[in-house]
């Protein structure tokens, strides 16, 4: 039933390639995004003026990602917000409004009455979700299914890729609609987003290394996180990996941020993930993150750092790299998670816990 793996998260781990595959099939015909068959028209595409995403969890996560490309592609503000604060302040909302629930199992409660508020605000509500006909889906305006296969480990993994894309789509659906990108722009960009389940396929060559690494932090106290831009949303979403399977301390932090409180917690041999962007990218995030290593370095914490393969700046500063394949950078969350999914497996598996059933959690929380 695990496929010959350990766990059966491994497997969904390397189902991956597979369901980023299906979540982007079908999608692109004709030279145009097509978004699911309940759609928003584009004349509603093309009102939006302000977009909020709401989620839980690993599926807020992904909107945090999608926050940087719907915002570059769409010249639209964006909001990315927990589902469980949304409700309960008062959103400016109204008809011209996007709201894009994000949701696995269309069930969760809280991000279910941030839609039935969304709503009642007149606001038009798209939801994402991977679960067909969930009571998400069924109160929205608009669905756009994940098609990643049902999801048996409590830890969301290969649902968390599958989110990403379905929000870009939904990026790039708005752009085409509204004109800020030209139809090969818009091609162009689809074509990069169908690349990725090979470049997953990729990352999924460092499984045996992470794993590896895994066991030697198993008894590691804390482990932290550190990401900018795009790689900050990875860093939560590997760190709460961590505290939801191994039970381990575990934070994530806007690597810029470090100097204005996390700092003080670097002590000697504190594991840091270090979540690199692309040399080749933003130059200017890239020499950042590098002083942050080395500032973390020199006050005795063990780096570990995913980088793109064949940057060798970072060779110095890091313990223990990770290498990854080079994707443009909106697309690095999509094979950055990946040994962070892994390395957070095999240290709980090796501190002794059933990584498919983590205790206190349910694969769905329809209680608030
Ligand atoms: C973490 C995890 C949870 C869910 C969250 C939202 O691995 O699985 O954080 O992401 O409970 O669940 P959905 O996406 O079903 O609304």
């Amino acid at each position: 039933e695990k496929g010959g793996h350990d766990y059966f998260m491994l497997k969904e781990i390397e189902e991956q390639p597979e369901a980023l595959a299906n979540t982007l099939r079908g999608h692109f015909a004709d030279g145009r995004i097509v978004l699911d068959e309940q759609r928003l028209a584009d004349q509603d595409l093309r009102d939006v003026d302000k977009v909020f995403v709401v989620a839980c969890g690993t599926a807020y996560h992904s909107g945090l990602v999608a926050k940087y490309a719907i915002e570059h592609w769409t010249r639209l503000p964006v909001e990315c917000e927990l589902a469980s604060e949304f409700r309960y302040r008062d959103p400016v909302l109204d008809r011209d409004t996007l709201v894009v629930a994000i949701s696995q199992s269309g069930e969760t409660a809280d991000t279910l009455e941030a839609v039935r508020h969304a709503r009642e605000q007149k606001a038009r509500v798209l939801a994402i979700c991977n679960t067909n006909g969930a009571q998400i889906p069924r109160e929205s305006d608009a669905v756009l299914y994940t098609h990643a296969g049902p999801e048996i480990g409590v830890a969301a993994t290969k649902t968390f890729l599958a989110q990403i894309a379905a929000n870009y789509l939904v990026g790039l659906a708005l752009a085409q609609a509204r004109g800020t990108k030209y139809p090969d722009e818009v091609a162009r960009e689809f074509r990069e987003l169908e690349a990725m389940p090979a470049a997953v396929q990729h990352a999924l060559g460092t499984v045996d290394q992470v794993r590896a690494l895994g066991r030697e932090l198993s008894d590691s106290k804390a482990v932290l996180f550190l990401g900018r831009h795009v790689g900050f949303p990875v860093a939560l979403e590997g760190a709460l990996k961590l505290k939801e399977l191994a039970y381990m301390h575990a934070e994530g932090f806007a690597a810029g941020e470090l100097k204005h409180g996390p700092i003080a917690l670097i002590e000697d041999q504190l594991p840091v993930v270090v979540v690199m962007p692309s040399p080749k990218g933003r130059a200017v995030l890239h020499s950042k993150l590098l002083s942050n290593i080395s500032e973390i370095q020199a006050r005795g914490a063990r780096t570990i750092v995913i980088a793109e393969e064949g940057d060798d700046t970072v060779k110095p500063f890091a313990d223990h790299l990770i290498e990854v394949p080079a994707v443009p950078t909106l697309l690095q969350p999509l094979v950055s998670s990946v040994p962070l999914q892994v390395l957070a497996a095999e240290i709980a598996r090796s501190r002794g816990y059933d990584v498919d059933k983590p205790r206190n959690l349910a694969k769905s929380v329809t209680v608030e």
